[in-house]
């Protein structure tokens, strides 16, 4: 990097994990300006935690984005604005294809038209659908079982597309389950209204809810509970300012899975809980739900190779203390 700074806007980052990505890049001394709705993000942690540029407005409006692309000097651009609920993009599709689709695609076209052609995307492991074989490798067949997923892969797609049709180099990258909290307790996982295990057991160890609800106990597992692969957010940070880096070095359009590779039950998640936690969290059984798949688990090699990625936070007890902490910061007295 030159010793100028150099500016990325930020799309969905006032959210969960583009906020770490935010703190991450100023850490690596980028500048950074966000671009979010606040359907779901947070103003508060944009002012008070991460002291950067916000400009509150949505992906799908072109007029705002070539504004934004003519008045400032923009050398990358990372997206994680989406929407991300997998049970509502069943029940509303076309919430999830305007948004996830046509915004990306519009956020794109914008970026061709100033001639950026850099961009970092948050995809998912959900892409995958079933495992044929776990590890997950990227070449594994991508039969996505939830509109969400298959918006993810259509965003793929494009972006092979407009590298072969513009030159436009993407860094994609296939999140398993990311879960924790930044570990100075200022930043976290907030979504309303949640669906993630790891927050849903903490707010149900902090009182917050009666109990947690497991979703079958009869799959083909040690204990009949499914098993998934966790990442903490500040390593998916990391990965996303490697990814940008190399990037600005000339890298080809790659994807690359991140996730530890160790799989957790579900039952040894709320195990690890209640140790973190010290707290009691009662459990409801209840039915499988439709698309969860029994094993979800994946290999990181590429990213490790390709971009020098090393996370620093592998351990199940250690993603689940940050996002502890974080939740005694954020709702405490609730
Ligand atoms: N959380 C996970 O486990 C996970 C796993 C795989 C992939 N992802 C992907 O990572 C990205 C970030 O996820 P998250 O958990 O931080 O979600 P989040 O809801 O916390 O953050 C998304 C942010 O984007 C904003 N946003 C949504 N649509 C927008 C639009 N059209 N224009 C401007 N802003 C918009 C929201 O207000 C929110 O602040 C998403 O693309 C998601 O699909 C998340």
């Amino acid at each position: 990097m030159s010793s100028e700074k150099q500016t990325v806007l930020v799309t969905g980052g006032a959210g969960y994990i583009g906020s770490h990505a935010v703190l991450a890049l100023k850490e690596s001394g980028y500048n950074v300006v966000i671009l979010d709705n606040l359907v779901y993000g947070h103003r508060d942690i944009v002012e008070n935690v991460l002291k950067v540029e916000l400009i509150v407005g949505d992906t799908t409006d072109r007029e705002l984005l070539d504004r934004l692309f003519a008045e400032r000097d923009i050398c990358a651009v990372m997206h994680f604005a989406a929407y991300i609920a997998v049970g509502e993009s069943v029940a509303e599709p076309g919430k999830y294809y305007q948004n996830n689709v046509h915004g990306t695609l519009t956020l794109l076209e914008a970026m061709i038209a100033a001639d950026i052609k850099r961009f970092v995307f948050s995809s998912t492991c959900a892409i995958y659908g079933v495992p044929k074989e776990i590890p997950l490798i990227e070449t594994h067949p991508k039969t996505p079982l939830s509109p969400y997923a298959s918006s993810k892969l259509m965003v793929e797609q494009i972006l092979a597309d407009f590298d072969i049709a513009y030159g436009l180099k993407s860094s994609i990258f296939r999140y398993f389950n990311a879960s924790g909290a930044h570990p100075n307790a200022q930043l976290g996982e907030d979504h309303s209204p949640e669906t993630h295990l790891i927050p849903l057991v903490l707010q149900a160890a902090m009182g917050r809810r009666d109990n947690i609800a497991i979703f079958g106990t009869d799959y083909d597992t040690p204990d009949g509970t499914c098993i998934r692969d966790y990442i903490h957010v500040c390593d998916l940070a990391s990965a996303h300012v490697l990814g940008l880096e190399y990037l600005i070095n000339g890298g080809e359009t790659e994807a690359f899975n991140l996730g530890n590779g160790n799989g957790f039950s579900v039952r040894e998640a709320i195990e690890v809980a209640k140790r973190v936690t010290n707290c009691e969290i009662a459990v409801v059984e209840k039915e499988r739900r439709p698309g969860d798949a029994t094993v979800l688990l994946g290999s990181a090699e590429k990213a490790k190779k390709l971009l020098g990625w090393n996370p620093k936070y592998p351990e199940l007890s250690d993603i689940i203390a940050h996002a502890w902490q974080w939740h005694q910061v954020r709702h405490g007295d609730a």
